[in-house]
């Protein structure tokens, strides 16, 4: 199985998710799709020996390349590990129930186009939740708005920061993501 990981920011979801699969040989890490030259993930990848592809808005957008370029790799599953863009509508109708997303809270409270990052923690904590977590999901043509495949969650106390938060959400993603992406290939036909 042939796993893309698309990535915008320090790429730590995905350097676990490499590194999780690094010993198995009937999964790869093909290649890192971003959109970011100074992403963290890039070096990461380098590390990784994961070739690297970055797009800029228009070719993801108005060009066919990125679907052309996964289809011709062979690519089993899109895996979202903190990519800002949404997919491209030709992506979606190509991989069907083939892309997944992570999201740092526990949709479909704190979910949608501008709840990313530390936006998110903020808002959790201003709006006094007593809990957070992540959310695993398929992917659809909306932000955050496809089929839920996986949560946990973490208490957040009165006293927790957004930081606090996002450490606890962060310790979330590392240990369940990569096992999850596991689970979604183990059921594809
Ligand atoms: C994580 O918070 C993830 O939930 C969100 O983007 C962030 C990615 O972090 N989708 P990293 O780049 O994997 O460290």
């Amino acid at each position: 199985k042939r796993i893309a990981l698309f990535a915008s920011g320090s790429g730590s979801n995905a350097e676990k998710i490499a590194e999780y699969f690094a010993n198995n040989t009937d999964v790869e890490i093909s290649l890192i799709v971003s959109n970011n030259p100074k992403a963290g993930v890039i070096d990461r990848a380098r590390r990784l020996h994961i070739p690297v592809l970055l797009f800029d808005r228009t070719t993801f957008y108005d060009t066919n390349r990125i679907t052309e370029l996964l289809v011709s790799q062979h690519i089993d599953l899109i895996v979202l590990a903190g990519f800002m863009w949404l997919m491209p509508t030709g992506l979606v109708q190509t991989f069907p129930n083939k892309i997944i997303n992570i999201h740092p809270a526990l949709l479909p409270k704190f979910g949608g186009k501008g709840m990313y990052g530390h936006f998110v923690h903020e808002a959790v904590v201003a709006a006094g939740e007593t809990e957070s977590g992540i959310t695993i999901h398929y992917v659809n043509e909306r932000y955050d708005e496809g089929q839920i495949i996986f949560q946990a969650n973490c208490p957040v106390l009165p006293t927790d920061t957004p930081e606090d938060v996002a450490h606890k959400v962060q310790l979330l993603e590392h240990l369940h993501y990569p096992r999850v992406v596991a689970d979604v290939l183990a059921k594809q036909p």
